[in-house]
């Protein structure tokens, strides 16, 4: 993976703050990778904004550099900020934000603004990504850790983005009350009778959240990387496909996202049956992603794998709809931009 090697050579580019001692981040390299955990490995490394040629506000050049030097230095950390900043926003795939996240908590020449958006960020994004527990407290230590070094004459401005982020077992999904076990015929014809309807675009939103879709899929520029990028799923489907695909995922399930079931000796005797998502496959190892919620894997060197079967088994649970009704299932496709 690339990502993580990539985050490290930022990170250091970053104020060349010490990056294992007295780093309450920890060592920035396994939280990076910890957190891909979550989702397929990453393909493509993401961009940097200050490239290698341009360090960053390094502290230990503006103690030497005069007031001019400072000054210099200040305005060069700005426009990084600026464009740091941008690639956050622009990025797609959450290791990407976490990425600058990281990389923007060491970095000097800080405007009020641009603190307010690198701060919102964490309570309206960061800590609403999916990768399990693991990844929400590596992102709550970034933000605590950067918080730490906003100035004191900055903190009243900006209190209620500087508060601690609250932990994803406060805001779990909560359960919700059966409605009706859906049908894809049930479905259309009560879809149809709300055509003239005017769908709640808000309510969508949160049930794309409270449904879980979220956990699972990329929606624009927020949910998890378990399953494709619904971002343009209104495009590439007709109504009737998107409501099949979540009513009954098993019915056609493409082998990218089919489970796998190994068969592995245990350590000191016996066999146990492993499934999961298919993550990643070397030459020396078989890495299976066994609860995609909480970001969970497990690896396995290929000479204790017995069986490897794939299992005609969509990772995603159907009758996810059967807590909604007519009308919110309706808001939830106005909010994927179908109808
Ligand atoms: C546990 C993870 C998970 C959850 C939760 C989940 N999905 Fe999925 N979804 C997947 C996977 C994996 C696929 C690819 C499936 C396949 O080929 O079977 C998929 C496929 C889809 C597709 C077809 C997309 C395509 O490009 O082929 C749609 C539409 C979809 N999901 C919508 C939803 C909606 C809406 C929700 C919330 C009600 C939801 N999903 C919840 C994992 C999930």
């Amino acid at each position: 993976m690339d990502a993580p090697g990539s985050c490290e050579g930022a990170l250091l580019a970053v104020g060349d703050a010490p990056v294992s001692s007295g780093d309450p981040v920890g060592n920035g390299k396994s939280g990076v990778a910890a957190g891909s955990d979550g989702g397929k490995p990453q393909t493509s490394a993401p961009k940097t904004a200050n490239s290698s040629d341009k360090p960053v506000a390094n502290p230990g050049a503006t103690v030497h550099a005069g007031r001019k030097g400072a000054d210099f230095h200040a305005e060069l950390g700005r426009e990084v900020i600026e464009r740091t900043l941008a690639l956050m926003d622009e990025a797609k795939s959450q290791e990407e934000q976490i990425h600058y996240a990281l990389v923007l908590r060491w970095a000097h020449g800080w405007t009020p603004q641009q603190r307010e958006r690198y701060f919102r960020w964490f309570h309206e994004k960061g800590a609403r990504l999916s990768g399990g527990n693991s990844l929400a407290g590596f992102i709550r230590k970034i933000h605590t850790e950067a918080a730490g070094r906003v100035p004191d004459s900055e903190k009243a401005a900006l209190a209620k983005w500087l508060a601690p982020l609250t932990s994803p077992a406060a805001e779990a999904v909560k359960p919700r009350a059966f409605v009706k076990a859906w049908t894809l015929a049930d479905l259309e014809k009560d879809l149809d009778a709300l055509k003239d309807r005017k769908p709640d675009l808000a309510r969508g939103r949160e049930l794309y959240a409270a449904a879980q879709c979220s956990r699972c899929h990329l929606f624009k520029d927020a949910g998890g990387n378990v399953g494709p990028d619904l971002s343009a799923v209104a495009q590439r489907f007709q109504r009737r496909d998107i409501l099949e695909a979540i009513v009954d995922p098993n019915k056609v399930v493409s082998d990218q996202y089919a489970l796998t079931t190994l068969t592995v000796i245990k350590f000191g005797g016996g066999e146990e049956q492993v499934t999961g998502l298919l993550q990643e496959e070397t030459s020396g190892t078989i890495r299976i992603l066994t609860d995609p919620f909480a970001g969970t894997s497990r690896e396995f060197y290929h000479n204790v794998v017995k069986k490897k079967e794939k299992a005609a088994v969509s990772l995603m649970p159907p009758a996810l709809l059967n807590t909604l009704t007519a009308e919110e299932v309706a808001d939830l496709l106005a909010f994927l931009g179908g109808r």
